[in-house]
């Protein structure tokens, strides 16, 4: 690889630095004379992979092309411009990245004007940006999570000057508001309410690719949902890695439970927030979301594990006990919440004795989803450079083992549905069958229905016949 003195790369060691400097709060986009119309007659395919998070990045990106009058395409053929929003936060998510970019080459082969562009999180990684640039020449523009704002000026180096144009900052430096947004759904939208993460769990990537916790002032906040209750929006997310921290860079008075008060008395229908770390979870949210029948009453609490010991060496922060504790205030006094987690299993030297303790906190907590992940050591994290003599099998076996528990659980949980009348907001048909509809409760479940005379973004009222693993069947009455 001949690398550029232009090139800015990645370094995961200044991704880990952080500092007290103030942040930046950046009102206007401006688009370089040059790059005005660099789209026009063109169009642009974004592949997205990963966390909400990258998904309203997406939304960005796709909102910037607009502006510079591209048109997006639903297929990656016959494009001018492929973008490919990555993830980092475990091995088998790059390889997938990989393989895509890999399948591109066909199409740079017959089209060497093609951009493919790669950015996101896997975009901020030392040694798979140079895997990039020597093993996939068809990738023509690299740039990291903190370099969205730049794409105008990029573009127009690849598209223009035939530069292979490489731009990663390592360290966050401002907050954009007001970037161009193109919203991908009609009916939910997704609001950043924070950036970056600040918690250093020792297996996570997502520091060192995110970069220091950034919220968004409550101002900006209030008048993006507000601007979305206007344009007749159903559902709305609150995204951050951690909102429970929401607030707490900009004044230790401000918190989640006061921002949440207040997007829930705007009157958005549905209101849904991700993710909740355990650590800084307060009684006020608890309060908060009781008190509003917008917030809806589903919780996502990531456990990782039931084990003190390995709770200790991911730097949870939290023990089984505390966990419990919360879990319990949470489900008393929530009426009918839902709650679902994250596991990771197999983390560096976990015992047979230390995945138990995981089993049986899944045993009380009866979680209605999970979502549960075989450790994957991500290079440059802590755990990443714990020993870890348990052979790939065992960990196999212990999530197969997990699984098996917490489905027992989501299928109980489910059929408890049955014979009850919900309200779901319809998403459209479904994926598998399209005289059927598909949509959500406002406690997360997925419903498979049938129905007469119905458009996605209708709230209908569905009887529940089947309570499934992963699913509700039932229909309209
Ligand atoms: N901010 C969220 C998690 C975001 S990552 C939180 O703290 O809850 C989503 C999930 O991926 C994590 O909860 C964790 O279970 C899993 N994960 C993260 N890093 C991982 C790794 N190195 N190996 C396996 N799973 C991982
Ligand atoms: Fe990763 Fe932990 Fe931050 Fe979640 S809270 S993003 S798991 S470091
Ligand atoms: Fe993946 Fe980055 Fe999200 S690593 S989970 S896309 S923050």
């Amino acid at each position: 690889m001949n690398k550029r003195p232009e090139w800015i790369l990645p370094n995961l060691k200044k991704a880990q630095v952080r500092t007290k400097n103030t942040i930046e709060r950046i009102d206007s986009f401006i688009i370089p004379e040059n790059a005005k119309f660099i789209g026009n007659g063109k169009k642009y395919y974004i592949s997205t992979y990963g966390c909400q998070a990258n998904e309203r990045d997406s939304e960005t990106l796709a909102g910037i092309l607009d502006s510079l009058g591209f048109e997006k395409s639903e297929s990656p053929e016959d494009v001018d411009v492929i973008l490919i929003n990555t993830c980092a936060i475990r091995q088998n998510a790059e390889e997938k990245v990989l393989g895509e970019i890999g399948n591109f080459k066909r199409l740079y082969r017959a089209n060497k004007d093609l951009v493919i562009g790669v950015c996101g999180c896997m975009a901020q990684e030392e040694g798979l940006v140079n895997t990039l640039l020597e093993k996939y020449p068809q990738v023509r523009l690299l740039f990291g999570t903190h370099n969205i704002h730049q794409l105008p000026e990029m573009l127009y180096s690849v598209m223009f000057e035939k530069k292979r144009v490489v731009k990663i900052y390592s360290k966050e430096g401002e907050v954009y508001e007001n970037l161009p947004v193109h919203r991908f759904g009609k009916h939910k939208a997704w609001v950043n309410i924070m950036y970056g993460c600040d918690k250093f769990c020792t297996y996570c990537i997502v520091p060192y690719t995110r970069g220091k916790q950034r919220s968004r002032t409550m101002d900006q906040i209030l008048f993006e949902v507000k601007e979305l209750y206007d344009q007749g929006y159903k559902e709305i997310t609150l995204l951050g890695q951690n909102v429970n921290a929401y607030g707490k860079d900009i004044d230790p008075n401000m918190n989640f439970a006061c921002l949440l008060e207040e997007v829930a008395k705007i009157g958005i229908p549905r209101i849904r927030f991700t993710t909740s770390h355990p650590w800084d979870f307060s009684d006020d949210m608890i309060d908060v979301i009781a008190k509003y029948d917008n917030i809806m009453p589903f919780v996502h609490l990531p456990l990782q594990s039931g084990d003190d010991e390995i709770l200790k060496r991911m730097g949870r922060r939290y023990t089984s006990d505390s966990y419990m504790e919360l879990f319990n205030k949470i489900v008393t006094k929530i009426d009918r919440v839902a709650v679902s987690t994250d596991v990771i299993v197999g983390f560096p030297n976990e015992s047979d004795e230390q995945f138990e303790h995981t089993l049986e906190i899944m045993e009380k907590c009866k979680f209605d989803n999970a979502f549960t992940f075989i450790f994957s050591p991500r290079p440059g994290t802590p755990a990443a450079r714990m020993e870890d003599p348990i052979d790939f099998e065992t960990k196999k076996e212990r999530l197969a083992r997990l699984n098996t528990l917490w489905n027992k659980y989501a299928l109980e949980k489910n059929k408890a549905y049955e014979g009850k009348v919900v309200k779901v907001l319809v998403d459209g048909f479904s994926k598998k069958d399209d005289h059927v509809y598909s949509g959500y409760t406002d406690t997360n479940k997925l419903v498979n229905f049938t129905g007469e005379n119905i458009q996605p973004g209708d709230f209908v009222d569905v009887l529940i016949e089947t309570g499934k693993t992963f699913s509700l069947d039932g229909r309209v009455v």
